[in-house]
């Protein structure tokens, strides 16, 4: 199992999964599954804030909870996702015009709350999440529109300050090289490092697609975040291909997967290999690009496809 490899790897980086909350209550061999390949869980969506706070004040940790549950029986260390997102926030917030000074306080009771209820049980929080563009310009969110760029700093110290251990992330996608996107971030994570912000890592997520080459350079952006003195991670990976799958697409896809761990493999500070779902019976992906799917390590049966093969195989040699 991919957990028992990656205990033995130098750098005991864990290796994690996103769990889709109704698959892990009504399958049995996702349950299974999910103990025993990963020491690292993530919610799906269950820890985001229209789940989480769908009226205002008013709030809801029934599936967080069972997530919760599940990582402690299993032994399972807790990625938290997502404290600021601009997606999958309820229409109160999104539609609430409200002030600066109300909607900080919105965003601050939020944080307060949540980080307080698993205080000490996250190990890592994606606080912020998908804050840029691809250009690297601010993201026209409700929080950046009514905040300003304070926000992120706001977050991170509220965190910081009900939860001192957990490691606070920023994540996004479209980063996994060096491109203006990830230069955005590294110029950002300095700048809060030298003001004393809290910021002690950066999430690549790791969406690719089999119509895109490869990150040829991940591992040059990781060194340089390593080098600023942050933690890296690998959050949210899958690699997603026109189905039916053909050999060839299953092997280019081991090489995606290959790439994305070699480079967390390769960094020092690179604590945790997270992939967005295990078995292409549940995915995101075919709700999202038509035509597409088959992103993940495992196929619909729950057998291993050769990108499981290769994640293995880095992992015993690491
Ligand atoms: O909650 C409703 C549920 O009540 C309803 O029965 C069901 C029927 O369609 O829809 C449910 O909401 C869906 C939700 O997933 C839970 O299944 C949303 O429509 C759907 O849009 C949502 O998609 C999620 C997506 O984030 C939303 O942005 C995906 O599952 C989730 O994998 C995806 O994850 C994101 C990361 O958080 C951030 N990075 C990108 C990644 C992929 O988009």
């Amino acid at each position: 199992p991919l957990r028992k490899l990656a205990e033995r790897t130098k750098t005991k980086v864990r290796i994690g999964t996103a769990v889709d909350m109704s698959a892990l209550a009504d399958d049995a061999t996702y349950r299974e599954t999910v103990a025993k390949e990963f020491n690292s869980v993530t919610a799906e969506n269950v820890m985001k804030w229209e789940v989480v706070q769908p009226e205002r004040g008013v709030y809801d940790f029934t599936a967080a909870d069972a997530l919760m549950k599940t990582a402690r029986a299993n032994g399972q260390e807790v990625r938290g996702h997502t404290l600021v997102w601009h997606s999958q926030l309820p229409a109160w917030v999104n539609e609430g015009d409200f002030s600066k000074e109300e909607l900080r306080s919105i965003l601050r009771d939020h944080i307060t709350t949540v980080v307080k209820r698993y205080k000490g049980k996250i190990y890592q929080w994606d606080v912020a999440n998908e804050i840029f563009n691809e250009d690297g310009t601010w993201r026209e969110s409700v929080w950046y529109k009514t905040l300003g760029p304070g926000y992120v700093e706001d977050a991170l110290r509220w965190t910081h300050a009900i939860d001192p251990k957990a490691k606070l992330f920023l994540n996004d996608y479209n980063v996994e090289g060096v491109n203006a996107k990830s230069d955005a971030y590294y110029e950002l994570i300095k700048k809060l490092r030298a003001k004393g912000v809290p910021v002690h890592g950066f999430g690549a997520q790791g969406h690719l697609s089999l119509e895109y080459d490869l990150p040829h350079d991940m591992t040059e952006n990781f060194l340089r975040f390593d080098r600023l003195g942050v933690e890296t991670a690998v959050t949210e990976a899958d690699v997603r291909m026109r189905v039916p799958a053909e050999t060839i697409e299953l092997n280019a896809q081991s090489q995606g997967y290959h790439t994305m761990l070699q480079a967390c493999l390769l960094t020092p500070k690179c604590t945790s290999f997270t992939v967005w779902g295990f078995t292409d019976k549940y995915s995101w992906i075919p709700d999202w690009f038509e035509g597409e799917g088959a992103a993940l390590l495992l196929d619909e049966q729950y057998n291993p496809k050769p990108a499981y093969k290769a994640v293995q195989q880095d992992l015993r040699l690491a």
